[in-house]
């Protein structure tokens, strides 16, 4: 894309289904992690579904789907898409407050962000992967550098929901935590303050061996 021309306005995502579905307790109780997955795209209203699941808004905008200390919410989501029906492949940031996708920037980069996590080929071929980035400053600001494990322990909150709603649309996941911080900081085009936390690569999961 031109770096001149204006980006284009948020990508506005399904509503997300706010009922129904797989059990809580059946999702607990099927959750692990997936690590290959089917050559077959994910739905924008799945991916959509675990954009909110993360951080998405619930109560009219008064509460998020995931708590935070202070509602500081330090956390934001980006996503790097490559086989998303209805998406074209790029790199995403989820715009909270409008259920929407904005556009980083375009193409499929899931290569150069597979090259970050030190050959974890098994994801590498994830339709899209979901990553959680931290602007520590909002909950150090605060809370001083209580406001770094308070961030982190969001973290751990937005992951579990995304295993379990992953686990209810019949997708699979895996928290990725192993990874070049400044090679996946340069894939998602971060400003110095803000740190990937987590990757979530998702799709149809292979059936694991065994
Ligand atoms: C903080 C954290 C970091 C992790 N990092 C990785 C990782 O880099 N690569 C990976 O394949 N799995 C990673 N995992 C997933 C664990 O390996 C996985 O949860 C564990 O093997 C248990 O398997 P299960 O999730 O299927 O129950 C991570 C999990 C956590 C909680």
């Amino acid at each position: 894309m031109d770096r001149e021309s204006p980006l284009p306005p948020p990508l506005r995502l399904p509503d997300p289904r706010r009922s129904g579905g797989l059990s809580l307790l059946d999702a607990i109780n099927s959750r692990h992690s997936s690590r290959t997955f089917q050559g077959v795209p994910v739905s924008l209203a799945d991916l959509g579904q675990l954009l909110w699941c993360a951080q998405g808004l619930v109560a009219e905008g008064r509460h998020r789907t995931t708590p935070s200390a202070g509602q500081t919410y330090p956390l934001e989501v980006l996503v790097v898409a490559g086989a998303v029906n209805g998406l074209a492949p790029a790199v995403y940031r989820y715009v909270v407050c409008e259920h929407s996708l904005a556009l980083v920037s375009e193409g499929d980069q899931r290569a150069d962000l597979y090259a970050a996590t030190m050959a974890q080929a098994e994801a590498a071929d994830a339709p899209a992967t979901i990553v959680l980035t931290a602007v520590y400053d909002r909950a150090t600001g605060r809370y001083g550098t209580r406001g770094i494990t308070y961030t982190l322990m969001e973290a751990g909150h937005a992951g579990q929901n995304l295993y379990l709603q992953a686990t209810a649309l019949g997708l699979g996941t895996v928290a990725v935590g192993a990874f070049r911080e400044e090679v996946v900081r340069s894939v998602l085009n971060l400003n110095a303050d803000e740190h990937p936390l987590y990757l979530f690569p998702v799709g149809r999961p292979l059936p694991s061996p065994g």
